[in-house]
């Protein structure tokens, strides 16, 4: 009896972020759908038969230990990496060979972990690059617009400055403004704090708080537990290829079920 009403609490908790999704009015459209997805290098499998929801505007975390597979599924949804089997739909569009670019122009942007700014061209050039070149803007309104983006990741006054004048932080700031320049539905942040001194990693953090307050769906690879505590809808869990677990920040904290995932949150939380 006991144990049926421990393992009843546990699904509470694992579908949790459901219902908050439905509270708080996402979780009514799929932005993104991956279905019996798998990925393999030559003969090496990375992903194993992946399948996931993730509901427009929802903010997912995704955890786990290294060569799990995190980067690689994320890879996936922007194409960066071309699936070996299974489907991925975004906005309920197939995402097909022919249609690949297209869709990830349209709907994607990606924050990664070594920033990937152009060191030859300056912030403001960063930022203007794909509205300009990819999207057709004027370059009168890509500034414009780039300025407003800069001003809100508090680097307005480096818009002149090179990235290898800025410290790391300000360039993943830079890189953070650079993603929402073209104001794309998803943005896909592959560990985008673990490169930094710790010193630099709470000002990228608050950008991605604030960021977390609109409708953007945002997929984030980091063990930054309290950040997810903060903004996660939901946290996925993957080890050796799959998805092992997920539920809210609360849930990994509190009552973890898988022993792995028990032991690597006990090493990244103490
Ligand atoms: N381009 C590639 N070619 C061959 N193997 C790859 C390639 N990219 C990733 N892999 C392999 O796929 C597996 C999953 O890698 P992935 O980068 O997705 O892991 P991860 O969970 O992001 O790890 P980390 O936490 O270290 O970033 C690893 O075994 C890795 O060696
Ligand atoms: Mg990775």
């Amino acid at each position: 009896m006991q144990s049926y009403k421990k393992s009843k609490e546990a699904c509470k908790e694992i579908y949790r972020p459901f219902f908050r999704l439905k509270i708080c009015g996402k979780g009514v459209i799929n932005m993104i759908k991956i279905k019996n997805l798998s990925k393999a290098y030559g003969d090496n499998l990375v992903l194993d038969n992946i399948n996931l929801e993730i509901a427009e505007g929802e903010k997912l975390v995704i955890i786990g230990p290294s060569g799990s597979g995190k980067s690689t599924l994320i890879r996936c949804i922007n194409r960066l990496e071309a699936p070996t089997k299974g489907e991925i739909f975004i906005a309920d569009q197939l995402v097909t060979n022919k249609n690949k670019t297209e869709m990830a122009k349209k709907y994607t942007a990606m924050v990664f972990q070594q920033f990937n700014l152009y060191p030859h061209k300056t912030v403001l050039q960063n930022l203007t690059i794909a509205p300009i070149k990819l999207q057709g803007i004027s370059k009168k309104d890509a500034e414009k617009s780039a300025m407003i983006y800069l001003e809100r990741v508090g680097l307005a006054n480096k818009a002149n400055a090179y990235p290898q004048n800025l410290s790391g932080g300000q360039q993943q700031r830079v890189a953070i403004a650079r993603a929402l320049v073209t104001k794309q539905k998803i943005i896909l942040f592959d560990e985008p704090t673990s490169a930094l001194d710790p010193e630099m990693v709470q000002e990228v953090l608050d950008v991605m708080v604030e960021l977390s307050k609109e409708n953007i769906t945002m997929i984030c690879v980091t063990h930054e537990m309290g950040f997810a505590r903060q903004v996660a809808d939901r946290v996925i869990f993957m080890d050796d290829k799959r998805i092992v677990e997920e539920g809210t920040a609360e849930h990994f904290f509190t009552n973890p079920q898988n022993e792995i995932t028990k032991l690597f949150l006990s090493k990244i939380l103490h």
